[in-house]
Parts: structure tokens; sequence; C-alpha cells
């Protein structure tokens, strides 16, 4: 019997290869990649260090015995294992950047990436923004994303976890910003200092229900990253006490909260959330400005 390495020479040979046996594989996407030629096009690829797009110069070229054996050795652990390919290739992109990623960090997939670029317009209007807090900032992605757009913009980016804040700095210092990012570990607010005139955030959001119910290639994710209680809500309820105070006069709140946004809608009748659009995909992002906040925080705290 031949073992596959010995018919797949090509780049355009693995691509089929790889598709095939994702194809016929019960993986979950959702980290990344949403279909089966993403997903084999991202592992080929870059295990090769070659661009995701404009590389059809290579497709014919071979693959030394190394490169076959690293992207068969990646492919089967991505089947067998679930392990998002994310954590197989160590980077992950966001807004068209990439980030150093490992299993001490939630792989970045927030579609808060498809407003930041837009310089969080029509929202910010001609606010001026001084300082952005990407809360709950696990690899640092929507902070140093928001960091290349506000580019005189100081920028916090804070999280419990030393772990994740480990990864943050790497990308800090992978994307040259040491000079106006940094990192900070609090918990939730309890460590910040001053106001902000954006405050970002992807906190944990996920259910009992969902934890419990999750498809494998979660379960390669820190649980901090993911659990929120029963509801999904323990973050947000901390963050919407806290973020009247931490917010400068025009300055704006937008969390991510997924599927625990009816339920959050429901706790908070008297808050008037904008729930965000995305082309891309995504939903259960909300945003409220830092008078919305004022007002309601004066009525019901
Ligand atoms: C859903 S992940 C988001 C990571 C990143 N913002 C992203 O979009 O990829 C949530 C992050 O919240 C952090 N976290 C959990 N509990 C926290 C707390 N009490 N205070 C601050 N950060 C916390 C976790 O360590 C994790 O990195």
């Amino acid at each position: 019997m031949t073992h596959p390495i010995d018919d797949l020479k090509t780049v355009r040979d693995f691509l089929r290869y790889a598709s095939s046996r994702f194809a016929a594989s019960d993986l979950f996407y959702g980290h990344g990649t949403d279909n089966v030629w993403d997903e084999a096009v991202q592992l080929v690829m870059r295990t090769l260090h070659l661009p995701l797009e404009n590389n059809t110069l290579f497709l014919d070229a071979n693959l030394t015995w190394d490169e076959r054996h690293l992207i068969l050795e990646r492919l089967e652990r991505r089947i067998d294992q679930r392990i998002p390919l994310a954590y197989l290739l160590g980077e992950a992109w966001f807004m068209g950047m990439p980030f150093q990623i490992d299993e001490r960090v939630l792989v970045p997939r927030s579609p808060l990436a498809e407003l930041i670029v837009t310089g969080v317009q029509p929202w910010l209007g001609n606010h001026h923004v001084e300082r952005i807090l990407d809360l709950c900032t696990g690899s640092g992605c929507i902070g140093i994303a928001a960091a290349t757009v506000f580019d005189d913009a100081r920028v916090d980016l804070a999280d419990i976890s030393p772990d994740a804040l480990a990864v943050a700095e790497a990308n800090i210092t992978m994307h040259e910003l040491g000079d106006r990012v940094r990192t900070v570990q609090s918990d939730v607010f309890n460590e910040l200092e001053g106001r902000y005139d954006l405050i970002l955030s992807n906190p944990p959001y996920v259910d009992a229900d969902d934890m419990a119910s999750m498809p494998d290639e979660f379960h390669h994710e820190p649980v901090l990253g993911l659990a929120a209680g029963h509801d999904g809500l323990e973050f947000a309820h901390r963050i919407l006490a806290g973020a009247h105070a931490r917010l400068n006069p025009g300055g704006l709140l937008i969390v991510e909260v997924g599927n625990s946004w009816p339920a959050l809608e429901a706790a908070y009748p008297a808050l008037p959330f904008v729930w965000l659009e995305f082309e891309q995909g995504g939903d259960g992002v909300f945003l409220l400005t830092a008078e919305d906040l004022a007002a309601w925080s004066a009525e019901n705290q």
C-alpha cells in the first residue's frame, strides 16, 4: 500500500488532497475560515509561508519532503484532534493583519474588524479619539487593529490572564506599536485608570447550554475566554455597570455578546442598544454612547 505522500508532489496536489480529506470529515469551521476550500488553502499556503491570494504562480511547484510531511502532519491533527487550524499554524488574520496565536488565546474572529476598518463610522462622527480600551483583549487583535486605524491614539489592551497578555505583548512587538499600545492586567475595569474615547470589547459570552454543546474545536480554546455564566451575561453586566465612569463625553462603548443578545436586551429594557449589522457576517454587537450610559446610570444606580 502506498502512503499518500508518494502520490502528492505539487501545491495543486496538496490543495486537492486537503480539500477532499476535509470534505470527507466532520469538521467545524468558524475559527478563521467557514468552508472546506478556504481551510485547505490556508493549511497548504501558510504552511509553505506563501500568500493566501495571488499565489497561482506556485500551483505546479514541487514541495520538498519536509514540506510534504509538515502539511500532512497538520492535516491529520486538524482532522483527528479537531485542533483549529490557527493553532496548528501559530497565526490568524484579523482585519487583514497577521497575529501570533496559540492555545493561550481565542482564535480571532470578531465581526468588530469590519467596524474598526471604517474608523467606527458613522457612529464616531468627528470625535477625536485619543484613548482606546480593548477590554478582554486575548491576542490583542481588536486593540492592535484599532491602533492602526486611529494612528495617533494610545491603546490599552486589558485582560485578566497573564498568559493572554504575553501573546498580546508579542503581537504589539510584531506590529511595532510599543510606543502607543500597552497591556494591562485587569479584572474588567478594576485596574484601569482614566477615561477612554472608545471602549471595544469581545468578552466571554457563551452561556451554560452552549458551553455544554460546543463542537470539539472550541475545547482547544481557553475556557476563561468563553464561559460567561448560565445566561452568558456575566461580563456584559459588569461592563455596563462600569462603562459610564470610563468614557469621555462623545465616547462609545461597543461590545460583542453574540447569541446572548436577546437575554441582554430583556435584562436592560431601558438601555437604547444599537445592534450593529455586518456585511461579512456576525451579529450580537451593541453600541451605546457615553451620554446614553450616563443618563441610564443616573436613573438606575
Ligand atoms: C472572547 S475572548 C476575546 C479575545 C479577543 N478580544 C478576541 O476578540 O479574539 C475573552 C477574553 O477575556 C478574558 N477575560 C476573562 N475574564 C476576564 C476578566 N474578569 N477581566 C478581563 N478579561 C477577562 C479572557 O482571558 C479572554 O482573553
